[in-house]
């Protein structure tokens, strides 16, 4: 089967105040299968977001993009930024993000707005489409849709919230879900079940899922495979238990949590390194991103950047050390 997604070099930047391009993201190459589930990790500013709304034609109009996209077997785009509504909802893909009210219209009754996606993509009439948001919402849990509807989204709790945006993300039929940090403005409990809707939507409807998260925990749960970005690039790759159980950069190690055995320090979550700052992605790289960060660098990761290159059955690591750094 064709995959749903092939990215392929896929470049972004922004345009700085003095003239200069902030690159976000750098030659990032992804491919996903219909009904498996891809989550990209990497701390915040490592260029996550931009990655996804570059496929869903989201990014500003004065981004720089370059690279290409293919979907669901038809022929590969250019990817360009500012591209219309139409544009993005010709491609089928569902987006959703971090925060679920912001995706929502508040004037808008959350059925009409399920009601609205289904009625474009699906060329439904009015009552057509009522009943169709009806069953979505019903879908994605929600109870006693068919009054629920009728709400307003202030109405809602966040985990309702983020239900109907992702009834509103289905009601396109998409083959491809993009969730930006669909969980992290919820409570713990919701968060599971936030995740188990969406697995039982990529299980059901085959359709594929690309995870950003910033928690590798999370990542080696719910994924199939894990590309963890660092400073715009994808520097690992590879199935999510083989990331998880035997990451191969020192940033993965470092993410994992992983005792490190040169005695640096290791962290979880969003900021890891905390005495050092993040990397700048404005630098030009002649090097590794990561050098300056890295216990083991040596003088060739200052001089030369690392390919990410296969190192073990379909596991992939951008780094000279690759492997040495592992537990
Ligand atoms: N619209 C924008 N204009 C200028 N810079 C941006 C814009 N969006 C993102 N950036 C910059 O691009 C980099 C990557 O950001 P982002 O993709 O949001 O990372 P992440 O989602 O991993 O936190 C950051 O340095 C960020 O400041
Ligand atoms: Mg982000």
């Amino acid at each position: 089967m064709a995959p749903v997604l092939i990215l392929e070099r896929l470049t972004v930047a922004f345009p700085l105040p003095d003239g200069g391009w902030l690159e976000a993201t750098r030659e990032v190459d992804l491919s996903l299968e219909r009904g498996r589930v891809l989550a990209l990790i990497g701390e915040s500013g490592s260029g996550k977001t931009t990655v996804l709304n570059a496929m869903a034609g989201l990014l500003p109009a004065e981004a720089r993009v370059t690279g290409s996209l293919g979907l669901d077997g038809g022929g590969s785009d250019l990817l360009a930024p500012g591209a219309t509504r139409e544009g993005v909802a010709g491609r089928r893909i569902g987006m959703i993000f971090q925060n679920p009210g912001a995706s929502l219209n508040p004037v808008l009754r959350v059925g009409a707005t399920v009601a609205e996606v289904a009625a474009v993509h699906q060329g439904l009439g009015r009552t057509a489409a009522w009943r169709a948001a009806v069953e979505l919402l019903d879908r994605v849990g929600i109870d006693d849709p068919a009054r629920r509807a009728s709400d307003y989204p202030h109405r809602l709790s966040g985990g309702q919230k983020q239900r109907v945006a992702i009834a509103a993300a289905l009601a396109g039929k998409p083959g491809l879900i993009l969730a930006d940090e669909p969980t992290t403005a919820l409570d713990a409990m919701v968060q599971a079940q936030i995740l188990d809707l969406l697995l039982a939507l990529v299980d059901q409807d085959g359709v594929g899922l690309v995870l950003v998260t910033h928690d590798l925990a999370v990542a080696g749960a719910v994924a199939d495979e894990i590309a963890v970005m660092y400073a715009g690039r994808i520097v690992e790759q590879g199935p999510a238990e083989a990331v998880v159980r035997r990451p191969l950069h020192p940033y993965a190690v470092a993410l994992a949590g992983a005792a490190l055995p040169f005695g640096g320090v290791a962290a979880t979550g969003d900021a890891p390194f905390p005495e050092l700052p993040p990397a700048d992605p404005a630098l030009p790289v002649t090097a590794c991103a990561f050098a300056p960060r890295c216990p083991l660098a040596i003088d060739r990761c200052r001089s030369v950047r690392p390919p990410l290159e296969p190192q073990d059955r379909g596991h992939a690591a951008a780094c000279w050390r690759a492997g040495e750094a592992a537990p």
